[in-house]
């Protein structure tokens, strides 16, 4: 079943706060010169004092609204990827409603690390199959911020905080918007290893008076990483290519995670794809994890970077293992 789902308006947000690399040469052993030719990172946008992964939520879900021209309250479904919840319970996408002051929506969150906004985009198709009336806004938030730690400088120069969001029907009225094509997504549990954050889950639980430790915050093994992202970004890829009978020269725009400008290189390349068909914000906003493909695509638009008629490919990877890879037809 091929079901034509569109993507009605794209949003996104990034807190104020901006934090350079020669600010983080203040905090811990490193330069901008390293930052800069390991990730094309120069800056990220880090939280407000006041702030959680909801609140940048609101933010990326009322701009999709507003590019959608629709209300909070036609929603019938919430999806929220993100792996920085503001809490345990009530999940992210509850606390997304009821700053949306809406109630009633069937709200859920997905864990899937950086592979967040694919893995929620295939969620929100699945609904759409049993449901098709429904209006389901796809958002993802992160504050990975709160989760790395910054006197480790292997970690925190890579991260970000922001959210992007888009509003998924079906096309009853065949109206001209950007289709979703397919999701294909996969995980490997065993290399689970390479990135992890243990602190607070219940196999590394806190008694009450404990101190945090390295624990609570992100570990990661770069070097690994790199090798299996650029693996099965491409892999999944080819097989979503493949799926459809679409030929990589087809391609238009690439809109990858944005977790470091290597990785990204390194796929476009693999697809021989131009650079200047491959879009990267990298620079201004770090690694902000599963917001950073709707956090792209959102600007790719806006800026016209993407066109009309244009077949948008995204892959991503993230912790997990996950990956997968979305097609979108404008
Ligand atoms: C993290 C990453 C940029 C590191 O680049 P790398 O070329 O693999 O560098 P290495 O880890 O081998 O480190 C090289 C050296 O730089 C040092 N280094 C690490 N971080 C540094 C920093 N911020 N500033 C300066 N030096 C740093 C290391 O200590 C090491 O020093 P040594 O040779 O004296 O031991 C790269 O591996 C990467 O991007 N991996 C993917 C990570 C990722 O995407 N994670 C998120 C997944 S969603």
């Amino acid at each position: 079943m091929n079901k034509n789902f569109v993507l009605r308006g794209f949003g996104r947000y990034a807190p104020e706060r901006i934090l350079t690399n020669a600010d983080l040469e203040k905090i811990v052993d490193t330069s901008d010169e390293w930052i800069t030719t390991r990730t094309g990172i120069k800056q990220r946008h880090i939280v407000a004092e006041d702030q959680a992964a909801s609140d940048l939520a609101y933010e990326a879900a009322k701009h999709a609204l507003s590019q959608a021209g629709m209300d909070a309250s036609e929603l019938t479904h919430i999806v929220c990827g993100t792996f920085t919840p503001d809490s345990v319970i009530p999940s992210c996408s509850c606390r997304i409603q009821e700053k949306l002051g809406i109630t009633g929506q069937m709200c859920v969150d997905i864990q899937a690390a950086c592979s967040g906004f694919l893995y929620a985009l295939q969620t929100a198709r699945g609904y759409l199959m049993l449901e098709p009336d429904s209006k389901i806004l796809v958002v993802t938030a992160e504050v990975v911020s709160r989760r790395v730690n910054w006197e480790d400088r292997t970690t925190c120069v890579l991260f970000g905080d922001a959210s992007g969001a888009t509003i998924m029907t079906a096309n009853d009225k065949d109206e001209d918007l950007p289709e979703l094509v397919d999701v294909m997504l996969g995980a490997d549990g065993s290399l689970g290893d390479l990135l992890a954050v243990d602190g607070g889950g219940s196999a590394h639980s806190y008694k009450k008076g404990d101190v945090i430790g390295d624990e609570y915050f992100v570990r990661m093994q770069g070097r690994d990483i790199f090798k299996h992202a650029v693996r099965n970004m491409v892999g999944v890829s080819q097989k979503l290519l493949a799926k459809h009978g679409i030929d990589k020269k087809e391609i238009d725009v690439l809109i990858p995670h944005q977790a470091n400008w290597r990785i990204i290189d390194a796929v476009g390349r693999k697809f021989d794809i131009a650079e200047e068909k491959v879009f990267c914000n990298i620079d201004r906003y770090g690694n902000t994890s599963a917001a950073s493909v709707p956090l792209a695509l959102s600007e790719a638009v806006e800026s016209g970077f993407i066109k009309k008629g244009d077949l948008v490919l995204m892959p991503a990877f993230g912790g997990g293992f996950t990956w997968g890879a979305g097609l979108i037809r404008f």
